[in-house]
């Protein structure tokens, strides 16, 4: 079995699992119109007992995760990271693309604006520090840092479709349209976008600033496979979906394995020196949290094997 074929987007969720996620995302939006028809249907109660279990793993991954350091990038690249948020803040192009897409990134299944934010801002510090590397002057590695925010805002668009990263390229190249971004730059946000699927051998670009600023998106979306999946992610998606837990107890092992196997992909040299330490916190966090499901779910877990 390929990596692809199992992980997709996600470690924890293969591409039939994650649709059927989204799918029961339709449904749990259907039991709420039955709890609001009949006020206190037996869906009310299933929906709201999966929902506070959420919220207790969410509180409770937060809690070990607060126990670990933080990833060392955030200290070597505190500056680059500083210029990204301030150019984040005050880019007429990124605030535009931002108001944009903030409706449909509002909840989506874990990955929506705090995650394409969190992408952004860190994907452009990635490219701001690359771009010293090709030699690029001051302003261009600016030029670049925003081209790569804007493609983190972008990049998971259709998140919630099959071959996600092309569909996502697809509804960005719209997007794009309504800023005024020039084709080339334009060009480079898209083949980044359609090139960030993890597992999947990303197509080579021409132009080095282009390949650079896709392997800074690539980077910084893989860094959410870290304490970031454990701590959030995962949660939301299940959250959002009111999917039980006991199978994704059941997955837990499987899943971190597909964390693991990411730690090699990282692209950029900076991603490339940091991003597998990423990964091995998450691993660290995911280790505990696997520990502590295995106790507070243990009733569950007997009943069902
Ligand atoms: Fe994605
Ligand atoms: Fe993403």
């Amino acid at each position: 079995m390929r990596q692809g074929e199992w992980g997709g987007e996600h470690a924890f969720f293969s591409n039939h699992s994650y649709h059927w996620v989204a799918r029961s995302q339709q449904d749990h939006f259907s039991q709420k119109t039955i709890h609001h028809a009949t006020r206190q249907g037996l869906s009310y109660f299933r929906e709201r007992s999966m929902e506070d279990i959420y919220e207790e793993m969410i509180a409770v991954s937060q809690e070990i995760a607060s126990s670990f350091p933080q990833p060392r990038f955030y200290v070597a690249c505190r500056e680059p990271l500083n210029l990204s948020h301030s150019l984040f803040e005050e880019d007429l192009q990124v605030t535009k693309c931002r108001a944009l897409v903030l409706e449909e990134l509002r909840d989506d299944l874990g990955h929506g604006m705090d995650h394409a934010r969190k992408v952004a801002l860190e994907a452009g510090a990635l490219a701001y520090v690359e771009g010293e590397g090709l030699f690029l002057k001051e302003s261009l590695r600016r030029e670049a840092c925003l081209l790569a925010q804007i493609a983190g805002l972008l990049h998971d668009l259709r998140r919630n479709e099959k071959d996600h990263a092309k569909a996502s390229a697809s509804a960005a190249s719209s997007v794009l349209q309504q800023i005024s971004i020039s084709p080339k730059q334009g060009a480079y946000i898209v083949q980044a976008i359609a090139n960030h699927e993890a597992f999947m051998e990303p197509k080579k670009i021409d132009s080095p600033v282009g390949q650079m600023i896709s392997d800074a998106l690539y980077d910084a979306d893989k860094f959410r496979w870290g304490p970031d999946n454990f701590t959030q992610t995962l949660w939301r998606m299940l959250r959002s979906s009111g999917a039980p837990i006991v199978p994704l107890i059941h997955r837990f092992p499987k899943g971190m394995e597909g964390i693991s196997s990411i730690k090699k992909t990282f692209r950029t040299e900076i991603g490339k020196i940091y991003g597998p330490e990423f990964i091995e916190l998450g691993l660290k966090i995911g280790e505990k949290i696997y520990l502590f499901l295995q106790e507070r779910f243990s009733k569950e877990l007997r009943q069902k094997s």
